[in-house]
């Protein structure tokens, strides 16, 4: 059994009713890195959101499950979903600022989840916090526990967010661009925490990254999206080696190494979208006349990959 199973996820915008997450569906095993990759827009951070039910104001699931150890998330009382959040499912966000209480210490914030989700006594607490800032490379975690997010560097504050993540012990760490906001040498730095702590405890990631470099340094699993449908799934190697989608090709030609663009992505955007049909087909290099009316489905190439497009038919 997966450990956590997003299955035909759909969500809507609430007013309009548009579809902007079309029957997502993807796992994560227990110990794997999954990474989600797809250019600004293409719906990673509603998904995200949704599997713990964090749906932001104007978004709605219209339908789709999450299983989590096989329990339904969404049919669970919103209590149990409670105990779910930053217990055995934490996430951690693109802007730590914007996450962080401003008014208290980096310190006291990390405590606060040891207090939610442990049983440890307050002078435990007080130990596990200088021991989960020092797991997450803060040099004099005394210090640091003491001052507050503003006094922190954007590395520092990642840092923190990702120890404030840990202390529940999660047992899945959601990662929303988290590296997006810090500059090159800090990303990979905190790429390679991420990837250190995964790796040593046995905690499954989902990483998402509109950067394919970002992505294939970490992810052992890829997932893509575009415009709220998965395009191509697979092993990382296998879908960077031997890319299927035309979709996936562009990525890849266009962002080879850390923290590049998709530029070609952005230049050959072309607004003009089929109401039916492919959702790749206004900028397919290899378009046919089936996809500009008809939705190819995803198809299944091996036991881990798959492709939506009608070439593999
Ligand atoms: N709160 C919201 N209300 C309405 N539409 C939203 C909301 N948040 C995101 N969207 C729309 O949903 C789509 C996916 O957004 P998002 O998940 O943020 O993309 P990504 O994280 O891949 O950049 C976009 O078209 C975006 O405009
Ligand atoms: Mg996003």
């Amino acid at each position: 059994m997966p450990l956590l199973e997003v299955e035909n996820l759909c969500l809507a915008d609430s007013s309009t009713g548009k579809l902007l997450v079309k029957g997502v569906s993807f796992s994560v095993e227990k110990g794997d890195v999954l990474g989600i990759v797809g250019e600004s827009g293409s719906g990673k951070s509603i998904t995200a959101l949704s599997i713990l039910k964090l749906y932001p104001p104007g978004i709605k699931c219209t339908s789709g499950k999450v299983y989590f150890k096989g329990m339904s998330i969404y049919d669970m009382p919103e209590s149990e979903v409670l105990k779910l959040r930053g217990k055995q499912i934490s996430m951690i966000l693109q802007d730590p600022l914007s996450a962080l209480n401003p008014v208290l210490t980096i310190g006291e914030q990390v405590e606060e989840v040891l207090e939610v989700h442990s049983s440890l006594s307050k002078k435990q607490r007080k130990k596990r916090v200088l021991e989960l800032l020092k797991e997450v490379g803060i040099s004099d975690p005394e210090l640091r526990a003491r001052s507050y997010p503003h006094e922190l560097s954007g590395g520092l504050r990642q840092r923190a967010m990702i120890a404030m993540a840990l202390a529940g012990e999660p047992e899945l760490l959601i990662a929303d661009e988290p590296t997006t906001a810090l500059d090159p040498t800090l990303q990979i730095q905190v790429l390679e925490l991420l990837k250190n702590i995964s790796q040593k405890k046995g905690l499954s990631l989902i990483f998402i990254s509109h950067d394919l470099g970002v992505i294939s340094y970490i992810a052992k699993h890829i997932v893509v999206l575009y415009k709220g449908e998965v395009l191509e799934t697979g092993k990382v190697e296998a879908v960077l080696k031997e890319p299927l989608h035309p979709y996936t090709k562009l990525l890849i030609d266009s962002s080879i190494g850390l923290n590049k663009q998709p530029k070609s992505c952005q230049e050959n955007l072309i607004f003009e979208e089929p109401s039916e049909g492919c959702v790749f087909y206004p900028r397919c290099v290899k378009r046919c006349e089936k996809g500009r009316k008809e939705k190819p489905p995803l198809i299944k190439v091996d036991e881990t990959r798959s492709v939506r497009c009608f070439l593999y038919e």
